[in-house]
This record gives structure tokens, sequence and C-alpha cells, in this order.
């Protein structure tokens, strides 16, 4: 499908990932809601960048997706304000150290509501939207570790293996108008706290020994969005062959 004039919203927006991915879908001419929780100055920053960029409208949201009534809320606002609503990114994320010893069920929880929870009721309540589109999509950016967890990160790789179930569940549920697909990163941009000498542990833990980027996140998400027509329920990774090296 053209993205001309279509009506993205991407969670978590504002920095990272969740920018370039922003960024990408308005360098093909779509209206992008850049949503935020913290980030509300780099969130108006990528609103500008997305006007500037496709000469389409943008906004921003702010929504703490740990509430339960953020993601009707959110879905509510952006189609109020661009009358349409025609992909849906899934990309917003928590991503806290949890040692096995020291790991809590309030741990746990937030994982889970940010990472799991809010993706599958954000999609419900862009479902009616998606629906009307007649090409709707859902990208949900998850994790190559939902599927080989690693170590002291076990309430964030738990709810990446259950996002990975609810994109098949919302697969399911929205076919067959809308489809639904996971991109699986691997590491495209630590942590910017991370010592150089563990970035370098990253990328020589990859089969092509390097670090992915932010960009090539993006360009799986356009692909799955745009052209992979007859993909539902599909996990693509963009990991340089980490899950199975
Ligand atoms: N970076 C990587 O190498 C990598 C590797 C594998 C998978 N991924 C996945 O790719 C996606 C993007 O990665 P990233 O590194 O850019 O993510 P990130 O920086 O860890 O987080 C992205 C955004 O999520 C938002 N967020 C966090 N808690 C939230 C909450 N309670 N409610 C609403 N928004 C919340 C934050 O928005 P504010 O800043 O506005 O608060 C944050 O900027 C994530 O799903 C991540 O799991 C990334």
């Amino acid at each position: 499908m053209s993205l001309e004039g279509k009506t993205v919203l991407v969670t978590g927006a504002a920095r990272r990932v969740g920018k370039s991915i922003a960024l990408a879908f308005a360098a093909r001419g779509a209206r992008v809601a850049v949503h935020y929780r913290t980030s509300a100055l780099e969130a108006r920053r990528v609103a500008e960048a997305v006007k500037s960029l496709s000469r389409a409208e943008a906004e921003v949201f702010r929504a703490d997706l740990a509430d339960p009534r953020a993601p009707q809320r959110l879905a509510d606002a952006v189609a109020r304000r661009f009358g349409r609503l025609d992909v849906l990114i899934n990309s917003a994320s928590l991503y806290e150290k949890s040692p096995f010893a020291l790991a809590s069920p309030e741990d746990w929880d937030r994982h889970m509501a940010v990472n799991a929870r809010a993706p599958f009721f954000l999609a419900q309540a862009c479902a009616p939207w998606l629906r009307r589109s007649g090409e709707g999509v859902v990208v949900n950016v998850a994790d190559w570790a939902g599927l080989r967890p690693y170590a002291d990160y076990a309430p964030y790789c738990a709810s990446k293996a259950a996002l990975l179930c609810v994109n098949k569940a919302l697969a399911k549920a929205l076919a067959p108008e809308v489809r639904v697909n996971a991109v699986l990163p691997g590491p495209v941009l630590p942590p910017e706290a991370m010592p150089e000498g563990e970035r370098r542990k990253l990328s020589e833990a990859t089969l092509l020994k390097r670090l992915g980027s932010p960009e090539a996140v993006a360009r799986a998400c356009l692909y799955l969005a745009d052209s992979a027509d007859f993909t539902t329920g599909a996990e693509l990774t963009v990991d340089g062959g980490r899950l199975i090296a």
C-alpha cells in the first residue's frame, strides 16, 4: 500500500528507535502521531521533523502506557485529531535490569503492563479505525530475546515473549481486514550509558559481527506496513543473526 496520506501512530516515538520509525514513515508521506511519556521536548522536535520531511501533519500525544486506561484514551485522541488511523506501531517499551535474586513482582508487573498488555489494548482500541482503513496494519516491536532470554532481564524477556503471543492473537482477532506482524530487533542501539567493552561484546555476539541501526528496524516496519501484503502473524528478526549465533 502507499503510505501517502495515511495516519501512523508510533508509540515511544520521541527518541531512539521509535524516532527513526516515525521519521521513516514521514519520509513516505505518512501523517504521524508521535506518542511519548516523558520526552515532551524530543517528541515535539520529532513532530516538527515529520512536518518538514513529509509536509504532512504530525501531532504529539502523551500517555503512560502502564495505566490501563491509557490505550483507549490515546487511540481516541489520535482518531479525533486525524479522523483516521491506518498503522499502529507498538515500539514503546520498558527495559530494566532485574537480576534473578532481586526481581520483584512489581518489576514483573511493570514490564508486562507496558510491553505486552498495552500493545494488546492499544490494538483493541484502534481496531475500529484500522478495520475502516481497508489496509490496516499493526507492527509490534518485540526482541530476539523474547525467543531466547538472556541473563538478568527475565521480566523484560518474558514480556517480549508475551508480546510475540499477543502478535499472533491479534493477527487472528483482526483478520482478515488488518495484518499484524512483529519485528524482533537484536542489538541496534544499546543504552547510552553502556561501556565500550560491553558494546564490543554485543557486536561480537552477532553473526554479522556488528551492531545494527535504528534505521534497519524502521525499514523492517516499513516493509511489513507497505509491502508484505500476504504476511500476517509473522516474526521478522533484525538481529544480525544474534538469535541463531
Ligand atoms: N535498542 C535496541 O537495541 C533494541 C534491541 C531489541 C529490541 N528493541 C525494542 O525496540 C523498541 C525500541 O527500542 P528503544 O531502545 O528505542 O526503546 P527505549 O529507549 O528503551 O524506550 C522507548 C520509549 O518507550 C517509552 N516508554 C517507556 N515506558 C513507558 C510507559 N510506561 N508508557 C509509555 N511509554 C513508555 C519511553 O518514552 P519517553 O522517553 O517519552 O518516556 C522511551 O523513550 C522497544 O520495543 C525495544 O524493546 C530495541
